[in-house]
This record gives C-alpha cells, structure tokens and sequence, in this order.
C-alpha cells in the first residue's frame, strides 16, 4: 500500500483527483503558496437529504478546513451521495479505492450489508470509519482498521422518556389530559432495523413503564425518519383517535416537525405533547415556541469530530488509539443532552 501511495502521480484518474494520496502539491493553505502533503478522505452518506446526516457532514467539512488552515497537510474530503442505493455505494467505494483514497468514510445505506464494503477495503489496505448507521458487529470484527461513529442509542431514548416523565410529575394533566392515570400514546419510528430506531424506542417505553407510568399504544409505525411521512401517519393518527393522543414519541426531529405541521393543520383542540431526538435547529425553534416539549441533542459536532480524528490521524500514520473516546480500539458513541424550554435558549445561542 504504502509503494502504491508513493507511485502516486504515476496514475492518471478522474478530474476530482489528479493528484494521489500521500503526495506532495503545491497548493494555496490560507494566504500562502506551500509545499505540503495531501491526503484524501472519501465520504458515503445513506442520503444526503437526510437532515440530520447532512449536519454531521456539513460540520466535517468545517473541521477539516480549519485544521488544512494549520497548513500541514492539504485535506481532501470528497462527499458522495449514495441516494438510497447500495449498488451506487458500492460504486463509490470503488472509485475511492481506485483513487487511493487514505481512508474512507462510511454511512451505510443498508447496516447489514457491511462486509462487501469491508472487503474491499481491506484488499486495498484502506482504513473505514463507518458512521451514524451500526454495522453488525460480527461485521465490525472482520479487519482491525475498521472504526464506527455514532450515538449512545439507549440514553437517547431514557433522556426523551426523562421529558415525559418530569412533565408528568411536575403536573400530570399536562400530560394525562383525560386524567384516566394512563398517557395513550402514539410512536413515530425511524428506519426498521436502524439500531437508533430500534433503541430509542425500546429503551423509551422502558424507562417510563420501569418508573410506574401506565402507557396505552395507541398505534405505532415508521416514518423512515422523514418529515413528509411522519406528516401523513399523524393526519391518519388524528383522524383515528383525535383529542385522545396525549404524546407524540418520535424517533427523530425531522419527524417531530412533520407530526407537528399535521397537527396544526388538524384544528384540534387539545394537542398532544410532542418529543423528539436530534437537536436540529428547527426543532429548537418548536421548543422555544411551545410546539414541541423537548428534544435531544444528538451531538453532529462531536460525530464528525469523532470521525475526522479517527480518519486524520489513520491518513498520517498517527496512533489511532490516541483518538479522544476512542473504546474497544474501534468504537466513538457520543452522549446525549435534554433540551426543553427551561434550556432551549442555550442551544439557540449555539446554534448562531
Ligand atoms: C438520526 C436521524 C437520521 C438517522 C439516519 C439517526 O441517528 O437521529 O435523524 O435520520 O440517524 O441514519
Ligand atoms: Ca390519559
């Protein structure tokens, strides 16, 4: 691998990459002209429509760019969209195998299917850090350069129960507006077999049941994390059970605010409380208008941190094992935090 690398130079490739891994350009850092090296990261996302992972990329491209400004290296990150389709991902890693990529970033369109990536990475000695999307772990045992980046699923889903829960014991008909000591409930869900799909709604039924609240499922489904679907299963949801809904659990935010748009457009009278999980901007906004009673933050920061650590110190043969949180040589799960309205002006402040 590393003869390959230096016979870069030697092979000609595509427009995006004339020059190959590991070599010297002369390149513009900030204001000066240097001589320096170049390393490459390939990126594969799910989707790039989906908000919360266009969030995690958006602030890789950022924290790549301030550590090019140190003027070290010149630091390519090619972001790719695999568009739902795990033929198209395949092809992009591919191409950044040909390429030579350093090391290449993975956001599986399908969590299960890891291996045939896994494979051709290691035939070509190139490190994967896969992220957001869990590959299984039998997969994830198959080479030691593989990474994976992500969230602690469980306490997102205690954190969203913890929202209820306060609510309900601070006044429970908030909550329990029928006041029958039940909360009747509806759950929007993520991707069946997303790990943080799963998760989350396992552990956040759990957690409230485990504390002596009495739930009543009024209906549950996927929305595929997406605002349009989670708009059309809550328009069915209110025509089915109207004022009865008390809570709305959502898997994710971009849900919550589909499942909040058909809500105002219902007229109904009572609404439910509405929680999610991500954090995005728009959701802060719910928060602090009183449309939604909380959210969590899942920290894209600390994700693409995560991976821009892990991918950076791979490319210039840094010790891995240094990377920040890195556990089990090969796991970065970053923690979660509350927001409703007592903190949610924090967060809009961060988010300027
Ligand atoms: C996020 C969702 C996102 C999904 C994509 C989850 O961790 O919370 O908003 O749609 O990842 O894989
Ligand atoms: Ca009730």
């Amino acid at each position: 691998m590393k003869l390959i690398k230096r016979l870069c130079g030697i092979l000609t490739t595509t427009l995006i990459v004339n020059s190959l891994a590991a070599c010297n350009v002369n390149v513009n850092v900030g204001n000066k002209n240097t001589y320096i090296k170049e390393i490459k990261i390939g990126v594969t996302l799910y989707k790039q429509d989906d908000v919360f992972v266009s969030t995690i990329t958006k602030n890789l491209e950022e924290i790549a760019k301030e550590k090019e400004n140190e003027g070290k290296y010149k630091i390519i990150i090619n972001i790719v969209d695999a568009k739902g389709s795990l033929i198209n991902q395949s092809n992009q890693v591919d191409k950044f195998v040909a390429q030579n990529y350093d090391v290449i970033c993975v956001n599986m369109v399908d969590r299960t299917a890891a291996s045939m990536i896994i494979d051709k990475a290691k035939s070509a000695n190139i490190p994967v850090v896969f992220f957001n999307r869990e590959p299984v772990e039998e997969d994830m045992e198959r080479w030691n350069k593989l990474y994976y980046v992500g969230a602690q699923a469980e306490q997102s889903g205690e954190l969203q129960a913890g929202i209820i829960m306060n609510a309900y014991e601070k006044d429970n008909r908030i909550v329990d507006k029928n006041g029958d000591g039940k909360i009747q409930y509806v759950m929007l869900e993520g991707e069946p077999g997303h790990q943080d799909a799963l998760i989350r709604t396992e552990y956040c039924i759990k957690t409230l049941t485990q504390k002596g609240i009495e739930l009543e499922k009024l209906a549950d489904d996927t929305a595929n994390w997406q605002n349009a679907q989670a708009n059309t299963k809550m328009t069915q949801w209110i025509k089915n059970f109207g004022n009865k809904i008390e809570v709305v659990f959502c898997n994710n935010d971009d849900m919550a605010l589909g499942a909040i748009q058909a809500l105002e457009n219902s007229g109904l009278t009572e609404k439910p409380l509405v929680v999610g999980i991500d954090g995005l901007p728009k959701a802060l906004e719910a928060v602090k208008n009183g449309l939604m009673i909380g959210t969590i933050i899942n920290d894209s920061k600390k994700q693409a941190s995560a991976i821009f650590n892990i991918a950076y110190t791979l490319a210039t043969n840094g010790d891995v094992n240094s990377v920040e949180g890195l556990e089990k040589g090969k796991y970065i799960k970053t923690p979660h935090t509350q927001v409703t309205s007592e903190n949610v002006d924090l967060y809009l402040e961060n988010k300027k």
